[in-house]
């Protein structure tokens, strides 16, 4: 069942503070899982995909506690993972199974890993292929979930991302910490690096040198963490481009991580010629974090490609939607990826903004936009992803009338209270 979300234009203004970072939380929870000892983890976002990660690791093994505004983790090590009596489901986290793949390849055991109907479409050879050749046997379907993985012994390998995927890049790692000999990954360009950051924090040998990681066996066992994880820097990206097209007065958003791995937006918006103030920054959880305040701009349009993709995939529909409200074209290229996330988030994008009046089209890796367009509220789908009804949600709070969003409940994977917080800042 989908639900359908009306929203109609509103001027916003005020503070915010987003969920946990997602992709941090998957990250902690696996590898507090393999730690020896107790992990505490503060600020796990609600989603349904950090629900499945946890999910993944209880079905390992690994007993969970809930202590009020922390989940505490007994990890008894790799060796610690036990046989799962039953298949794990990864839910439709791309995140979940590709990581969790990386773990159980390294387990003397069999783990099927089974997916929810988005997930079953999206493409495991990206990680099955390289799994292969550190020795794993796996089974898919075609490619694609579900995964029977014979887990076992593992040798390292140098490889080479033919994408820039930290998905990928985060399965070959946590393999690498069961493989004999040092793991090597090189990536095209550079993508988020929390991974690495809690390997070294957690006392794993990892290096980086210019774009190679490497990995091998840690001499001893991993040290639990202790952490609160930062506000997801993709769930207040929507709240920052809402500040620019359909704000009065400012939008700050609070404690966010801000590892430059990830906030890529940010050098797209100065391209586009909005600022957004960092102020009050520290660390948490081993990461960069600040305030992030954004204020209504006026946006000229401009061209992403590159290096910059990468650093900013998660919120390139939202440079659709900024597109469409800047003067002149923005022209996104080489982001072919944004076809395999959890919808074809070209197709979805392009087809909401055409639909609401935009003169937007679609290229085979990316779009291009010429604004400024009088948005008008219509229905729009999103097509069951949560960041196509965020992003459309935020063109519609600055489009003439009142917009109908199908499957808005598919925010349910990353920010469940999304369209309640974008109540609470209307003026
Ligand atoms: C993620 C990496 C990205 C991103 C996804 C989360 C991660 O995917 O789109 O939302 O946590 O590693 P890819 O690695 O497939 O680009």
């Amino acid at each position: 069942m989908t639900t359908d979300l009306v929203v109609r234009p509103a001027r916003l203004s005020g503070s915010i503070r987003v969920p946990g970072d997602k992709s941090i939380a998957h990250r902690a929870l696996l590898l507090a899982a393999i730690a020896r000892g107790e992990s505490r983890i503060r600020g796990l976002p609600q989603g349904e995909d950090v629900a499945a990660t946890l999910g993944v690791i209880q079905g390992l093994g690994v007993a969970v506690m809930d202590g009020g505004s922390e989940k505490i983790v007994e990890g008894r090590g790799f060796a610690g993972l036990l046989q799962p009596g039953a298949p794990l489901d990864c839910g439709n986290s791309g995140t979940t199974i590709r990581l969790a793949a990386g773990l159980a390849a390294g387990r003397p055991f069999e783990t099927v890993l089974t997916a929810g109907e988005q997930l079953s479409r999206r493409p495991m050879d990206r990680i099955l292929a390289p799994l292969a050749r550190m020795g794993a046997r796996v089974e898919s379907r075609d490619g694609k979930p579900p995964l029977r993985i014979h887990g076992g012994k593992l040798r390292g390998i140098e490889y080479e991302l033919p994408v820039a995927s930290a998905q990928v890049k985060s399965c070959l790692l946590l393999a690498g910490l069961a493989a004999e000999g040092t793991t090597s990954v090189t990536e095209p360009s550079p993508t988020r690096d929390h991974t690495e950051r809690l390997l070294a924090a957690m006392g794993a040998s990892i290096e980086t040198l210019a774009r190679t990681i490497r990995v091998r066996a840690p001499g001893a066992a991993l040290s639990g963490l202790d952490m609160d994880v930062p506000g997801d820097f993709s769930s207040a990206a929507f709240f920052l481009a809402a500040a620019l097209v359909a704000g009065e007065g400012e939008i700050r958003a609070l404690g966010v991580g801000t590892n430059s791995t990830r906030t890529g937006f940010l050098k797209i918006l100065a391209r586009m010629g909005a600022t957004v103030e960092v102020a009050r920054p520290g660390t948490s959880g081993g990461e960069p974090v600040a305030d992030l305040v954004a204020r209504p701009a006026a946006l000229v349009g401009a061209e992403i490609s590159g290096e910059l993709v990468p650093l900013a995939i998660d919120e390139l529909p939202l440079v659709a939607v900024l597109g469409a409200f800047a003067r002149g074209r923005t022209i996104l290229r080489d982001a072919a990826e944004l076809r395999v996330k959890e919808s074809d988030r070209i197709e979805g994008v392009v087809a909401g903004l055409a639909a609401m009046g935009a003169r937007i089209e679609e290229r085979p890796d990316g779009f291009e936009v010429e604004g400024p367009c009088e948005l008008r509220g219509t229905t729009v789908d999103a097509g069951g992803d949560h960041r196509i009804a965020m992003s459309l949600a935020i063109a519609a709070l600055a489009a003439r009338g009142e917009t109908v969003i199908r499957g808005a409940d598919s925010v349910a994977k990353s920010y469940p209270t999304f369209f309640a917080d974008l109540e609470r800042l209307r003026a």
